[in-house]
């Protein structure tokens, strides 16, 4: 007995990670956004003062994680949040994506819509029911019956925000449609041309934004909800520390379910998570640290002949040179170079690849040097 599920796209770069370590300057991996610099102090002397943690965590967070988080959505998001029940902190975010539609009782006949261009958890969340997985940007398109539509904003692995007007007309839509709609936004404090998105209703207007901002969904929360995590703002991808709020009556159907699922961030953490929230200095250090690499990246590559596409935001530059994406990876490998091939996100056809900048400045500035014909 097994789940019908595809296979786990990074086994297949395997053979290109051995050629790629042959490199006698060793592998630049920039295939995975697993962040490489240290989680910050104040967060892990939070952890630390945590370690007594006899008794069981609560499954919808401690009231200090709770609040903070609703201050957190205030300060950098721009979004009220009535109450504390609105926020539900999960174990990282990605058991939340590929759960959602089982945790909302989907099942088998029922449809979930995710971008065209798209991490792909949100399909394997879809295939874990047995429900059908639409890949559709344009909201008109969504199909009668949808009952989950997942946005990526700012996106992985393509690094595109949706403004404000994109949102709206996404959240008016699933209304239409009697559909939760959910915003995974766990890149909103990595935008870099906020041009592309500034809008007059923001009241931060070069601020990445929110799906709960009121601008976007207006004076309620109905049927819309967003998630965060803390994995890449706070270098704290080992801890599993994220989020979800928005409608009080989805989050607390979740939290039901989770209740019963033993769903629970464990108590170290949940304290560890109130120190990252509430700290804004090292999230604007480590976005400092990623635009340095930004920038000598992608210098390099299209110095080398690549074209940039979206990356307005995130982690990632979306890159290609008009060849099939596994063409581009090998050629990649043999300079030492390992990248996500764009077939993992919008299928074979694809002639993207992504570029992950969680490397350290001493590896992006050796892949710059690779790239950079002599
Ligand atoms: C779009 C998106 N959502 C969710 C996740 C999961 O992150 P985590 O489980 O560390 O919170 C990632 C990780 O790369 C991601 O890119």
């Amino acid at each position: 007995m097994a789940l019908d599920l595809p296979d786990f796209p990074w086994d297949s770069l395997a053979p290109l990670a051995r050629r790629a370590r042959e490199h006698p300057g060793g592998i630049v991996d920039l295939s995975v956004g697993s962040p490489v610099d240290a989680t910050p102090d104040v967060v892990r002397a939070a952890l630390v003062a945590a370690t007594d943690a006899h008794a069981y965590p609560q499954t919808m967070g401690t009231p200090a994680l709770r609040e903070a988080i609703v201050r957190w959505y205030a300060r950098r998001r721009g979004v009220t949040l009535s109450t504390p029940d609105a926020v539900l902190p999960t174990i990282g975010s990605k058991e939340l994506v590929a759960l959602l539609p089982m945790l909302l009782g989907l099942g088998r006949d029922d449809t979930v819509v995710h971008p065209r261009t798209a991490y792909p958890t949100y399909a394997v969340g879809a295939a874990l029911i047995g429900a059908r997985a639409v890949a559709e940007d344009d909201p008109a398109a969504w199909p009668e019956g949808t009952r989950l539509v997942w946005l990526n904003s700012p996106g992985n692995p393509d690094g595109a925000v949706l403004g404000v007007e994109g949102l709206r007309t996404a959240v008016a839509r699933a209304r239409e449609l009697g559909a939760v709609i959910v915003n995974d936004e766990c890149y909103a404090e990595l935008g870099w041309e906020p041009e592309r998105w500034a809008h007059g209703d923001s009241e931060v207007p070069e601020r990445v934004p929110s799906i709960l901002a009121p601008e976007v969904s207006g004076n309620t929360h109905a049927g819309v909800l967003g998630i965060y995590s803390l994995s890449k703002q706070s270098n704290l991808a080992g801890y599993r520390a994220a989020f979800s709020a928005g409608d009080p009556a989805i989050v607390g159907a979740l939290l039901e379910a989770r209740k019963h699922a033993g769903l629970i961030p464990p108590a170290p953490v949940q304290a560890a998570m109130i120190a990252a929230l509430d700290d804004e200095q090292h999230v604007a250090e480590q976005k400092e640290r990623y635009r340095a690499r930004r920038d000598a990246l992608r210098t390099a590559l299209e110095g080398a002949g690549f074209r940039i596409d979206r990356s307005e935001a995130g982690l990632y530059l979306w890159a290609s040179r008009d060849e099939p994406c596994w063409s581009t990876v090998e050629r990649l490998a043999e300079l030492g170079i390992l990248v996500a091939p764009g077939s993992f996100y919008e299928g074979e056809m694809s002639t993207h690849v992504r570029f992950a900048l969680t490397a350290t400045d001493e590896r992006i500035a050796a892949a710059a040097s690779r790239l950079t014909p002599n």
